[in-house]
């Protein structure tokens, strides 16, 4: 196992077009102008010892351990921080220079505990190499005057160490924590002997602004910084390279593995999502793969209030293929169907929504996909003909301005919010949609040039103000526009988007941003240089989610910004595999590739491949399976990782539709909020239990890849493959790349792509195909996918959501980044640590009115139903607006949002619930019920012994 000190190279590569030769110990060699020396050496395999510098960070240069001698330069520079010069001499080796490093590593390991044998680092220490490189034999100066040794360990984090008594100060944690995170948690404090790392002012890292990203770990050459799990389980024995299961970023690691125990995750360098860089989630939040309440055995029972019986496979598959088929028998065919995950690998998505079209006999499969990007794949298709975002992650680094609508990268998508606002620290702008003051608005060296902080529902209202500016101001790129779009559709949007009821001033009593600001923000986005758009939720969970995305495509569109790098629309996908999802065909009307189930020629490939004869009518929606269900023609549901009673809005409603059902099948890891409604228990299995490929934000397929067996005895795509030849529908796939091999036959965006394509090319972007064969990182260069971009007309409508008297505020939903989706994974690790309980937010003003205050139990009340959660009281959320995250089912946030929709997907209208606010002393009616039904269901679950992993 390389380590990573072997392969990096000292300091950050330099892109240039000029190109500089020098000799270095004799040796010819040619590099970019800006690189530096020690980089140069190190490409031609000149090592030069080094310690404070390495290649993801900027050099510093106060290690002085790589010293080299130029001809004709003064003294001994040191060669990171040196750039190269034509025709320059070094000299890396000679004896002068062997001393003065010897003397260097003396000091350092003078006031150091030489305790190497016991120390977590032994074997993949830089100081330690670094004594070895140098040929270091004997410290001369004993430990009897002032040192280090004694000082404090700071245990505070639950993932990491740090031990000042090793800290060798050269910076390289501070760099990181400035250059790699953007969250300047760190500084060094004191001036020569006296310096020390310190976390904010001098407080324990947990006390500090420190987001647990890991980068200094990751970055320390010593043990000062190290993770407890490779303190408790030493070092590892092998790794392999894997994508990290959470967020649409998707970073890759390589899972350090000891046998078949992770001992750490280590965040891929070559990693092209993420380029070394990881979050608090990715890292370190894995322990619930074996968290003692996963349940590892197949369990079965008549009805919900019966105890939960621990039962073979095969009668657990039996008995699901049964129920199913008697269901079918007796209610119809379309009485079943199934919801595929967005956590799942590709090619189990792929299986589940194939179990159901050509097992199940009908179109009835959706993903919660429904309940977030659906709006996404509709508005881009209709606008510019792909159902997916335009850019790599990369291509902020060319963006001059950043416009940020409806998403809170820092919590959300935090490695790349890293590397955004790396780009907005070199100068670029930014301007942020948000009802809410996230963390971008305002953080170290950054600031936005814009807050629109608009009223929540009021997106489209918005945008069409802010493309009224650009049409009526003349700001329109009419060659562009002219050459890619279909001018009719852009001469009737520009009429629409012209008329005064459009302007900002018009517009401002509706989305309650003052018309200067957004005059301002529709200037610098159509004249700032590359304007790259990036938005998430607070775009899509709204009743107009379609129309807003139409909206941005046309601003973009009509601001000549698509088609190159650093421009683009781009969605930030919530969940890791949300792309791969909505690709695989999970929606009831597409078949993989977003294909109409009802083009002829389409169904009749799928035909052809599967055998079956397939049904040209779309299926049933998640929303309309819950209708179905009520109106007792839907009974029985196969969901693989998802977790519809706690995700999907106005959960009474769908707790109703899920008790009318007879046969519930949830394939999951835990007991969650839908298996206490299950029949059918099915174990799943983690991403480190299995092989398959994740598709994230910027359509970029990774390879996730098994690092230990099945806790249950069979990953995900093996269990889908059981039932479906159990319902009669023959699967006999012996790896997941043969349905890697299938999808690529059938799908004409993925026709290059391959388990062996992937592991050759590290990831791939889709389309990748014939003309793309290494995949399109940047889409519509030339043409867009569906030839000319169209414009479409965003007619703003309010949402019929309205306050009142009686519901004043309104209540809008997000993440935190610490906890993940409904919490499954990250409640059941230290994660909880940074946050353990959903917390409403309210403005002071609303607070003060209630008589809230910090800490008080609060009831909060809408149409649809009541919960009672803390008060966050704060300025982040503007006066007439609360917020809260909804990571524990017990906040019941969905209880209270509605059955409202985005108008042409279904997706939930999450971000707008008129509601009331009163200071109460007890829970919500439906919270004592939800506890009591929990309680109830544990204690059916104890019933079946044994089922659950005990850790060994
Ligand atoms: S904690 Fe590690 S990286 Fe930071 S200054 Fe000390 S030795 Fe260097
Ligand atoms: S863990 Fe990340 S945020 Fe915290 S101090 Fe280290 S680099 Fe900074
Ligand atoms: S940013 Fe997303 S993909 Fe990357 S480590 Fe964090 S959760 Fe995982
Ligand atoms: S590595 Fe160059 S001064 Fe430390």
């Amino acid at each position: 196992m390389l380590s990573i000190a072997e392969k990096d190279l000292g300091t950050p590569k330099r892109e240039s077009a000029e190109l500089v030769t020098l000799t270095i110990d004799g040796q010819e060699v040619t590099v970019p102008a800006g690189t530096s020396v020690m980089r140069a050496a190190a490409l031609s395999d000149v090592k030069i010892p080094k310690l404070c510098a390495t290649e993801q960070l900027e050099a510093f240069g106060s290690c002085r351990l790589c010293l080299v001698q130029i001809e004709g330069m003064k003294g001994l520079p040191a060669s990171c921080t040196t750039p190269v010069a034509p025709g320059m001499k070094v000299t890396t080796q000679n004896k002068q220079l062997a001393d003065i490093r010897r003397g260097v590593m003396e000091l350092y390991i003078s006031d150091h505990p030489l305790d190497c044998l016991t120390c977590p680092a032994n074997g993949h220490c830089e100081l330690q190499d670094m004594a070895g490189v140098v040929g270091l034999r004997e410290v001369r100066y004993g430990y009897e005057g002032a040192n280090h040794l004694s000082a404090e360990k700071d245990t505070s984090n639950p993932y990491f160490t740090f031990d000042a008594s090793k800290c060798i100060v050269c910076s390289r944690c501070v760099r990181a924590c400035d250059e790699q995170q953007g969250t300047f948690a760190l500084t060094i404090q004191n001036r020569g002997f006296e310096s020390t790392v310190s976390a904010s002012q001098n407080v324990p890292f947990m006390d500090s602004e420190c987001v647990s990203c890991g980068a200094c770990v990751q970055a320390c050459p010593t043990a000062t910084l190290s993770e407890k799990s490779l303190i408790e389980n030493g070092q590892a024995e092998h790794s392999i390279t894997t994508t990290c299961a959470y967020c649409g970023v998707g970073c890759s690691f390589r899972a350090e593995m000891k046998g078949e125990e992770v001992v750490r995750m280590v965040p891929n360098m070559d990693g092209h999502a993420n380029h070394g860089h990881s979050c608090v989630k990715g890292r370190f939040a894995i322990g619930y793969a074996t968290h003692s309440d996963r349940i590892v055995k197949p369990m079965i029972r008549s009805k919900i209030t019966d105890p939960w019986r621990e039962v073979s496979w095969e009668e657990a598959i039996g008995y699901a293929a049964s129920e199913l088929k008697r269901i079918q028998a007796t209610y119809g065919r379309d009485s079943i169907g199934g919801i595929t995950s967005s956590r799942c690998t590709n090619e189990e998505t792929y299986l589940v929504q194939k179990l159901v079209r050509a097992g199940f006999g009908n179109n009835n499969v959706d993903t919660c996909a429904r309940v977030c990007h659906s709006p996404t794949g509709y508005g881009l298709k209709n606008t510019l003909g792909e159902s997916a975002g335009t850019q790599n992650f990369d291509s902020v680094m060319k963006a001059d301005v950043i416009f940020v609508i409806g998403a809170n990268p820092t919590d959300g998508h935090p490695v790349f919010a890293s590397q955004m606002k790396r780009r907005l620290r070199q100068g670029a702008k930014l301007i942020v949609a948000d009802p809410r003051r996230i963390d971008l608005v305002r953080t170290p060296h950054i600031e936005a040039e814009q807050h629109l902080k608009l009223r929540p529902g009021t997106n489209v209202a918005l945008i069409n103000s802010l493309a009224h500016v650009i049409v009526a101001e003349g700001l329109v790129k009419e060659d562009f526009v002219r050459a890619r779009c279909e001018m009719p559709s852009f001469e009737k949007w520009r009429n629409f988007v012209a008329q005064e009821r459009n302007s900002p001033e018009a517009m401002e009593a509706v989305t309650g941003v003052p018309a200067a600001d957004v005059r301002a923000a529709a200037r610098l986005y159509a004249t700032g240089g590359n304007g790259a758009i990036y938005y998430g939720l607070g775009v899509t969970e709204h009743s107009q989610g379609s129309t807003m995305v139409m909206g941005i495509a046309n601003l973009a569109m009509a601001t000549g910004n698509v088609g190159r790098e650093g421009v683009g629309v781009n969605p930030l996908r919530g969940q890791n595999n949300v792309q791969g999802s909505c690709d695989m065909g999970s929606f009831p009307h597409e078949f993989p590739g977003y294909r109409h189930v009802s083009d002829d020629s389409v169904r009749a490939l799928f035909e052809d491949a599967w055998g079956m004869k397939l049904l040209g009518e779309p299926g049933l929606r998640i929303p309309n399976m819950f209708e179905a269900a009520l109106d007792g023609e839907f009974k029985g549901l196969y969901i693989e990782g998802e977790d519809i009673a706690q995700s999907d809005p106005n959960t009474q409603h769908v707790t109703a539709a899920l008790t009318s059902m007879e046969c519930i099948i949830v394939q999951d890891l835990f007991l969650n909020e839908s298996a206490k409604f299950a029949h059918v228990f099915l174990p799943g299995s983690s991403f480190l239990e299995k092989d398959g490929t994740f598709t994230n934000a910027e359509r970029r397929i990774s390879p996730v890849r098994k690092v230990m067996k099945p806790k249950s005895g069979y990953a995900d795509w093996e269990i889908t493959q059981l039932l479906s030849n159990a319902v009669g529908y023959p699967m006999n796939y012996t790896h997941p790349s043969e349905i890697m091999d299938e999808i690529a036959r059938l799908t004409p965006t993925f026709t290059g792509v391959s388990f062996d394509r992937i592991d050759e090319l590290g990831s791939i972007q889709w389309p990748c195909n014939a003309e793309h064969p290494e995949g399109t990182p940047t889409m519509h260069i030339g043409e867009f996918v569906r030839g000319k971009g169209k414009f479409l007309v965003t007619e703003y409508v309010p949402t019929a959501e309205k306050v009142n008297a009686r519901y004043p505020l309104i209540l809008t939903t997000g993440r935190i980044l610490s906890q993940y989706n409904v919490g499954a994974q990250t409640r059941r690790t230290e994660n909880n640590a940074w946050h353990d309980e959903d917390r409403l937010e309210i403005h002071p003003q609303d607070a003060e009115d209630r008589g809230i205050a910090e800490g008080d139990w609060v009831g909060i009340e809408s149409r649809a139903g009541d919960t009672v959660l803390r008060a966050r009281v704060t300025e982040r959320v503007q006066p007439g607006v609360v917020y809260t995250t909804f990571h524990f089912p017990e906040s019941g946030a969905n209880v209270i949002t509605t059955d409202n929709s985005d108008w042409a997907t279904n997706c939930p209208e999450y971000k707008v619930t008129a509601v009331q606010a009163v200071r109460v002393s007890q829970p919500s009616e439906w919270q004592k019920r939800f506890r009591e039904f929990s309680e109830t269901q544990e204690t059916l679950l104890k019933s079946a012994a044994d089922v659950m992993f005990v850790a060994k």
